[in-house]
């Protein structure tokens, strides 16, 4: 399988994670390496740690880092486990974690994984496939009210009520099985006019995707974890695709920058907050007119950085 995956923002990642030579590194979206074969090539005596929760992506990225074999450990498990994978690995703190959201070219390009709209596929979605919730799940047994719910909430989707209205309606009939029968509904559900702007599955695909994989849980939850596993001066660089995924690093990050929160009219400090990190981009970094020419993918790509007080 061809794997052309263009790492994005990859110049500001690597300056933003500010790499030591013999630092810790964890690439917690190994994804097809890119930008991990950049971090090994940095490390001198270093060790980078590559997690996906995508067996296929650990092969390929195996074969990007074969010459790095003494330099990496690849592991297959969600990055939300960062803390236990460290831990098994009896590594107590790291220099730099990167977290680059979402899926890869090569998760869309694999028909059967039916993360695309344009390939019929069974209605699956999952990036870990040992998980047993699918997409398929999320289309036949959410209520309409879940449906509009995730649909409006994830995926922007004005049309969201109509659409999970339309796909209740059609479950009265039979099972949506695959991911052309679903688009089938949702060109019945949108109009004409709005979906000669757009393929109607995009906004309600990436929806389906983001719950199928608790994308927004995950990160909320990764976050204090990461900082919690940095070395002093050790840096966390998150890039996201999605408005209500930065947001959520945007917040998280403000929140570790945060000392004492206790009401103003307390004469001391009684809730022992501290400064955790300290905010390297105040305004997320994105992509220069020439990525944005050479790789459609850093269109939406903001990254954010952070470094451990
Ligand atoms: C956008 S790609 C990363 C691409 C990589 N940075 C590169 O340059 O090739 C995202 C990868 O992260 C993985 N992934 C997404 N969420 C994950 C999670 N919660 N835990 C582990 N891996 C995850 C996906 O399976 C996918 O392979």
């Amino acid at each position: 399988m061809d794997f052309n995956h263009i790492p994005v923002l990859l110049d500001q990642v690597i300056d933003g994670l500010n790499i030591k030579e013999d630092g810790i590194y964890v690439d917690g979206t190994l994804g097809g390496a890119g930008h991990s074969l950049e971090i090994v090539k940095r490390l001198k005596g270093g060790k980078l740690i590559g997690i996906d929760q995508d067996t296929n992506a650990l092969k390929k990225a195996e074969e990007v880092l074969k010459d790095y074999k003494d330099k990496i450990i690849l592991v297959h498990n969600n990055f939300e486990n960062i803390d236990k994978v460290l831990d098994e690995l009896n590594i107590d703190k790291v220099d730099g974690v990167l977290l680059d959201i979402g899926v890869s070219s090569h998760q869309l390009d694999e028909q059967e994984r039916g993360f695309s709209f344009h390939q019929d596929a069974d209605l699956d979605m999952r990036m870990n496939r040992d998980q047993d919730f699918s997409a398929w799940n999320v289309v036949n047994e959410y209520s309409q009210e879940e449906l509009a719910d995730i649909i409006w909430k994830y995926g922007e989707e004005k049309w969201a009520k109509r659409i999970a209205e339309f796909i209740v309606e059609e479950r009265k009939e039979k099972t949506i099985d695959s991911t052309l029968e679903l688009v089938e509904v949702l060109k019945k559900a949108i109009p004409a006019k709005v979906r000669r702007e757009n393929h109607p599955g995009r906004k309600t695909f990436q929806a389906i995707r983001i719950e199928v994989n608790r994308e927004l849980d995950v990160l909320t939850n990764v976050i204090p974890k990461i900082v919690a596993k940095l070395n002093k001066g050790g840096r966390l660089a998150i890039i996201t695709f999605h408005s209500l995924e930065d947001r959520i690093v945007k917040e998280s990050y403000r929140d570790l920058y945060k000392d004492c929160v206790c009401p103003p009219e307390l004469p001391i400090c009684m809730c022992d907050k501290k400064r955790e990190i300290k905010i390297i981009t105040r305004k997320p970094l994105v992509a220069t007119e020439k990525e944005l020419e050479e790789n459609v993918r850093s269109r939406s790509a903001k990254l954010r950085v952070a470094e451990k007080k």
